[in-house]
């Protein structure tokens, strides 16, 4: 596997493939990579001949009290694990090579229809950061395929919209979850968690199992929604939402659509996404 940390190399490396019409798949992530990062990595290898992961803690998608600074940076294992899976290019640029006239003056990609609401009403400018930085690595590594963990269910509608608003020629595929034993979807924010923490974490899941359960034999959604946030609270959880929503858009849940419960909830130092499809 070659780690490449520049443009100038990115490119050249790429061209040479799409020279010899290889597909490119394509797998961004910020590191700290876990079994649910490595598991893309498969499906990438599944769908392309070359595989590219980009490791980047993208300062555009943290707000001014967020963990940008404590975020774990494990460049070597990372890098260890994606030549063991059979990635063929590690890019690892620096902030200065990805935004080189300082990120304050970037141009910004927003994705108005489905930015203000749900983790975007408690991390504004969040998204704007993703799609921002989603766009820039899509135009450097010209993927023909992009692959993004279900977990981060909202931030995948947000990529998906933003390269259809665009026009970008990528294919955005969603892999499911990956989840621990106890049900806890794997995140490289689960480290923040203690150990009495991490036990008590798995409650997320069952929430929305027993959401989708109740939903589905036609309770409403506020009450599965108000009787969800006080389990969450009464376990010691700090919730910011859990709500019922039509998975395709995000909107408000329409009869004989598919619908998605989405959670984020802090448990101590960690903030905890999830997020259940029925
Ligand atoms: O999901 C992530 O790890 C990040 O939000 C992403 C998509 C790599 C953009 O920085």
């Amino acid at each position: 596997m070659q780690t490449l940390h520049t443009v100038t190399e990115l490119r050249a490396a790429v061209r040479t493939w799409r020279a010899a019409g290889e597909r490119v798949a394509f797998v961004p992530t910020m590191g700290n990579l876990h079994a649910g990062h490595i598991h893309l990595i498969a499906e990438a290898r599944a769908r392309a001949p070359r595989v590219v992961a980009s490791v980047f803690v993208n300062p555009l998608q943290f707000g001014p009290s967020e963990d940008f600074d404590k975020y774990p940076r494990t460049l070597a294992a990372d890098a260890e694990r994606l030549a063991a899976a059979d990635c063929d290019l590690l890019f690892a640029p620096a902030v200065e090579e990805m935004y080189p006239g300082g990120r304050e003056a970037h141009t910004v990609v927003t994705v108005p229809a489905l930015s203000d609401i749900l983790c975007g009403a408690f991390r504004p400018g969040h998204f704007a950061g993703v799609a921002t930085v989603v766009a820039k690595l899509f135009g450097l590594v010209q993927p023909d395929v992009a692959l993004f963990g279900e977990k981060d269910f909202q931030q995948l509608l947000v990529i998906r919209r933003m390269s259809a608003d665009l026009g970008l020629p990528v294919e955005i595929v969603g892999i499911p979850t990956v989840r621990e034993a106890d049900g806890l979807a794997m995140s490289s924010r689960n480290q923040y968690l203690g150990a009495e923490e991490r036990s008590r974490a798995a409650l997320i899941y069952k929430v929305l199992q027993e959401a989708a359960r109740a939903l589905g034999e036609g309770a409403r959604a506020e009450d599965v929604e108000a009787r969800g946030l006080a389990t969450l609270s009464n376990a010691g959880f700090r919730p910011d939402y859990l709500a019922v929503r039509a998975a395709s858009d995000l909107g408000p849940p329409r009869a004989g659509e598919p619908r998605v419960v989405l959670v984020a909830a802090w448990l101590g130092k960690a903030r905890l996404i999830d997020n259940l499809r029925f």
